[in-house]
């Protein structure tokens, strides 16, 4: 009588289990049917406990039926689990495709990298007063990056620079007064242009990339002096900036290259813990410059004698985060979109302090 109780008793328990597991719709379900059933006060738990108190022929096949039971149910278990997972996968590695179908938003419009913006704002400025754009090639020998440009072999100068040499006994240019010595070798002078590029050196910190931009400016002709170089760098900041009256200092300093040499720093001022471009008392060095030294004219084929002119150099990614207000330089070079919304540009908008020829 027991034994008949107790084997149509199994047999709806495990009706009732096997619903409840195929119900379970997720992985938490699943595991709350499992404790229902198997768990230390489960039902089928709950039944082998009644075990103690039968007759040992009711206890030997009532045993079997529960353990077939046990089994039973945690293999529908196991099953309903894995089919779960897989079904969870495929929910998400469906969310997380990318529909390349889609046609471009215009609210996802890409951005203008503020180096872009800002060689656009460079060229724009330097085209106004009459300079052309020349270019050169990354990758230099070890004559146009050093040799041409005075640096004697061995001198101590070039190891100011923290050169990436190649095996091919190429080298990674270092500035791009590369591009003077190149440009004054194939054509005439007179010479007045700009030329932008990489430039790498083997730094890396909250102000230096091993690879960074420059702006090179030259200009020879037969009575070009210091004065037109402060006038001409003078202008500049002040249309790059936008500050009428923004002060332009020279301390003398040392370039191969050039004699007399300077670095060039304009007024600022550090009041409160912030820096703001302006006249403000404080000095910040943008650059360099100087008139280019009579070796680096012969250099190139040109007599010192009768042409002269002078030179000067500035890094692209200090101008923008001077202008910008972008504090590490690292993050230029990070392709992180939510930078790039945050300091690029509008790609339809005109650059800024283009004055509008
Ligand atoms: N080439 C120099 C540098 O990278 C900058 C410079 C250019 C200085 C032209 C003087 C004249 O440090």
């Amino acid at each position: 009588m027991l034994e008949k109780f107790v084997m149509t008793d199994i047999t709806a328990l495990k009706s009732e289990l096997a619903t409840m597991i195929e119900a379970a719709n997720d992985l938490q379900s699943l595991d709350a049917a499992r404790v229902a059933a198997l768990g230390k006060k489960g039902r089928i738990t709950d039944l082998m406990k009644t075990l103690g108190g039968m007759d040992p022929e009711t206890r030997k096949t009532t045993g079997q039926a529960l353990n077939a039971l046990k089994d039973e149910i945690a293999g529908l278990i196991a099953r309903q689990e894995s089919a779960l997972k897989k079904q969870e996968m495929a929910g998400r590695l469906a969310g997380e495709s990318v529909d390349i179908t889609l046609s471009p938003r215009p609210e996802k419009r890409g951005r203008i990298h503020p180096i872009s913006q800002t060689v656009e704002e460079l060229t724009a400025i330097f085209a106004d007063m009459g300079f052309t754009v020349a270019e050169g090639p990354d990758i230099e020998d070890d004559f146009h990056n050093f040799t041409a440009l005075n640096f004697p072999p061995g001198h101590p100068a070039r190891e100011m620079q923290d050169t990436f040499f190649l095996n091919s006994g190429e080298l990674l240019r270092t500035h791009t007064s590369s591009v003077q010595i190149r440009h004054m070798e194939s054509h005439k002078p007179p010479h007045k242009f700009i030329c932008f590029g990489r430039t790498y050196r083997s730094d890396y910190d909250m102000t230096h990339t091993p690879m960074f931009h420059q702006i090179e400016g030259l200009m020879i002709d037969k009575d070009v002096n210091m004065g037109h170089l402060k006038g001409c760098l003078l202008d500049f900041v002040r249309a790059f900036f936008g500050i009428d009256d923004l002060p332009l200092r020279f301390r003398p300093s040392f370039f191969p290259f050039v004699e007399p040499g300077a670095e060039v720093d304009i007024g600022c001022s550090r009041e409160g813990g912030g820096l703001k471009i302006g006249a403000g008392g404080d000095w910040l060095e943008i650059g360099g410059c100087g008139i280019v030294h009579p070796n680096v004219l012969k250099n190139c084929g040109i007599d010192p004698n009768e042409y002269q002119g002078f030179a000067f150099g500035m890094g692209i990614e200090r101008m923008a985060m001077l202008k910008y207000g972008i504090p590490d330089l690292r993050t230029f070079f990070e392709p992180d979109v939510r930078w790039l919304d945050h300091y690029g540009f509008d790609p339809l908008s005109r650059p800024n302090n283009a004055t509008g020829q």
